[in-house]
């Protein structure tokens, strides 16, 4: 039985020079006085002044780059084939004029990765959506071309208005009609206000905790609202962390939808596809949320037939050194195992045979 990780990152080496040549959000710093002192700095309001200089952003180590220590992560944990994405913030914050060379240059060091190791890699590329939209398209049409992509990883932010821009159109035009499934990650989080005047003594908990997934479900309450689905019936999106909160909200939002005295007026619910519907046909949930209470309201929602196991490594590594398996891992296989208890065909689908079939690999 193949396990087959989608959710799991990767900075090519071209994306870390590049992040080492910057000194704003998002950067790498190495502190030239201590050994190994590479941070990785990409959150917004990361490097605030008032957070201890070293104790900024994450230690960065090859395992964010290394595609070699990716396969070793993967026979470490019994992975079999892994379908690697670039990591937040992806090239949101290129340049319009530099996004598309780097676009390319990062897709084909991304496949170029997966050609050295037959059989185990496939990716997601990357879209330079500050690039002119036609500029987006073409590379959207390049990737089809490529043999190990599977489609895109995308953040909540689109062209800089979110994901129910109606600029987006032709971009989704694009992806319905090559069959590239987006997978929609989490980057910006919430307005660090929310968070209170204590945030900074909690590290990294809350923005990660909770910012991610309220992004991850408002993002996808816009594209709904905005009938994304209604005009691009075969748009599939692959949501990241079991979909955010959207399996427990979901009952709320459409509720809040056919409550809605303005929305109605403004003829914006007719004719319009439910939650539910879209849960089952357009949406993707992987299965990386650590606990069988949240694998359970995806499995309600999305079905167990949508749903993907994943890792988000390097992500969340032991805080102790020297420990082979690692717990973000094991508590997402215990979960698909405890949430499936006595029935072990489905538990297979989630960890292996659904995308198999639903991106096409041939391990
Ligand atoms: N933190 C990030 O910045 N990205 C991830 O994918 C996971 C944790
Ligand atoms: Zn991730």
């Amino acid at each position: 039985m193949p396990v087959i990780d989608v959710h799991t990152h990767i900075y090519p080496p071209t994306y870390v020079d590049l992040l080492r040549s910057r000194t704003t959000v998002p950067y790498v710093r190495t502190f030239p006085d201590v050994p190994d002192s590479s941070r990785l700095i990409i959150l917004p309001g990361e490097d605030d002044p008032s957070a201890l200089s070293t104790s900024r952003g994450r230690p960065i180590g090859p395992e964010y780059f290394d595609i070699a220590q990716k396969i070793a992560f993967m026979d470490a944990h019994k992975i079999d084939v892994s379908v690697i994405s670039l990591a937040n913030p992806w090239l949101d914050f290129l340049p319009a004029n530099e996004a598309g060379d780097t676009a390319r240059k990062i897709n084909d060091d991304v496949d170029g990765l997966c050609a050295r190791y037959p059989g185990r890699l496939y990716a997601f590329g990357t879209l330079p959506l500050s690039a002119p939209v036609e500029t987006v398209v073409k590379e959207i049409e390049r990737l089809a071309g490529l043999k190990h992509i599977r489609g895109v990883i995308m953040g909540t932010s689109g062209l800089g208005n979110g994901l129910d821009d109606p600029a987006l159109d032709p971009i989704y035009a694009a992806l319905e009609k090559h069959e590239q499934l987006i997978f929609l990650h989490p980057h910006y989080g919430l307005p660090s206000s929310v968070y209170g005047p204590r945030a900074n003594e909690y590290g990294h908990v809350l923005p990660l905790a909770l910012g991610f997934p309220l992004e991850t479900t408002i993002a996808v309450t816009r594209m709904l609202l905005s009938q994304v689905w209604d005009r691009f019936t075969k748009l599939n999106v692959l949501l990241a962390h079991s979909g955010g909160t959207l399996p427990f909200l979901a009952g709320r939002i459409e509720s809040c939808i056919n409550h809605d005295g303005h929305l109605k007026k403004a003829g914006n619910t007719e004719g319009r596809r439910d939650i539910w519907d879209i849960l089952k046909t357009n949406i993707y949930l992987d299965a990386v949320i650590y606990s069988n209470v949240g694998l359970k309201a995806a499995i309600d929602a999305s079905g167990a037939d949508r749903l993907l196991f994943g890792t988000d490594h390097p992500f969340f590594p032991p805080l102790e050194e020297h420990v082979g398996e690692w717990h973000s891992v094991s508590a997402n296989y215990s979960a698909i195992s405890s949430a499936f208890k006595g029935n072990e065909e489905p538990a297979k689908d989630v960890l292996g045979n659904n995308a198999i079939r639903i991106l096409k690999l041939h391990p």
